[in-house]
């Protein structure tokens, strides 16, 4: 499990994280909601020790990750799989080498000919196996999400991070993105952590969805205790209105 306690990070003379508070359990899927802004792509990065705190602690299985040197980091982070925002492919790469990286990075000993088949499944497992040989640039939003979710899944990982996986894609073709996600986390039974402002994807991926708001955890819920909670920034959130106690940026 991951736990998150006082967490705070200062950034551009903003305290983005404020003494942030968060468990995440065994198994679970976790949906962090917060409106643009607010800290969810620097949570993420903290988690992954990616950014530093300022403050505060992050224990991965009991494991302090917070002062960790990079190589011992670096054995964190091979147990992670990151999904990141707008799917970050090498444009230079094919799709099958994009989903080949990690491997490669980590040098986990394994042979050419596993690296393939390794690269040959996963993208088959996102519905992309015939895509491997070709270039990122001529896939559609969605198709690129997939390549994201391959690579992110390539290394086995316990934990997986998904940054606002639907962002940027149609209604449709977020739900197959939603559903292919729950699919995963159900048959891998990985523990997850996506943030996002998409309350729909939320509703979709979560057994638990909290709020981020002013640098903290500010409310915790199953989907159906967050669609029937009276919480007022809840309620806000939900029904996408800019009057309330949450101040737009
Ligand atoms: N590397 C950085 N340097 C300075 N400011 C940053 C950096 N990353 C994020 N911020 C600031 O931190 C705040 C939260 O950003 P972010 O976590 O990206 O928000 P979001 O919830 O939309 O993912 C924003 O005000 C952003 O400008
Ligand atoms: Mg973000």
């Amino acid at each position: 499990m991951i736990e998150i306690r006082g967490l705070k990070k200062r950034l551009s003379r903003k305290q983005v994280l404020d003494g942030l508070d968060l468990d995440v359990h065994t198994g679970e899927t976790l949906v962090v909601l917060g409106p643009s802004g607010t800290g969810k792509s620097v949570l993420l990065k903290h988690i992954i020790g990616l950014m530093a705190p300022d403050e505060g602690s992050i224990r991965i299985d009991g494991q302090e990750i917070v002062g960790l040197k990079e190589g011992a980091l670096n054995r964190v982070r091979r147990r992670f799989g990151m999904l990141f925002q707008g799917a970050a492919l090498f444009d230079s790469m094919t799709v099958g080498e994009n989903v080949s990286l990690a491997m490669l990075e980590h040098q986990n000993g394994m042979t050419p000919d596993e690296v393939g088949r390794r690269v040959r499944e996963r993208l088959e497992w996102v519905g992309l196996k015939d895509a491997g040989g070709m270039k990122p640039a001529s896939l559609s939003g969605g198709m690129r999400k997939r390549v994201g979710l391959a690579r992110a899944l390539a290394l086995d990982p316990e934990y997986i991070l998904y940054d606002e996986p639907t962002t940027g894609l149609d209604p449709i073709t977020a739900d197959v993105i939603n559903q292919l996600i729950r699919d995963l986390q159900k048959q891998l039974n990985v523990t997850s952590v996506a943030v996002t402002h998409d309350i729909t994807s939320a509703y979709t991926i979560a057994d638990r969805i909290v709020l981020l708001y002013d640098g903290r955890i500010v409310f915790s819920g199953t989907p159906d205790e967050t669609r029937g909670t009276r919480d007022p920034m809840v309620r806000q959130f939900i029904e996408g209105s800019s009057r309330g106690p949450i101040q737009p940026l």
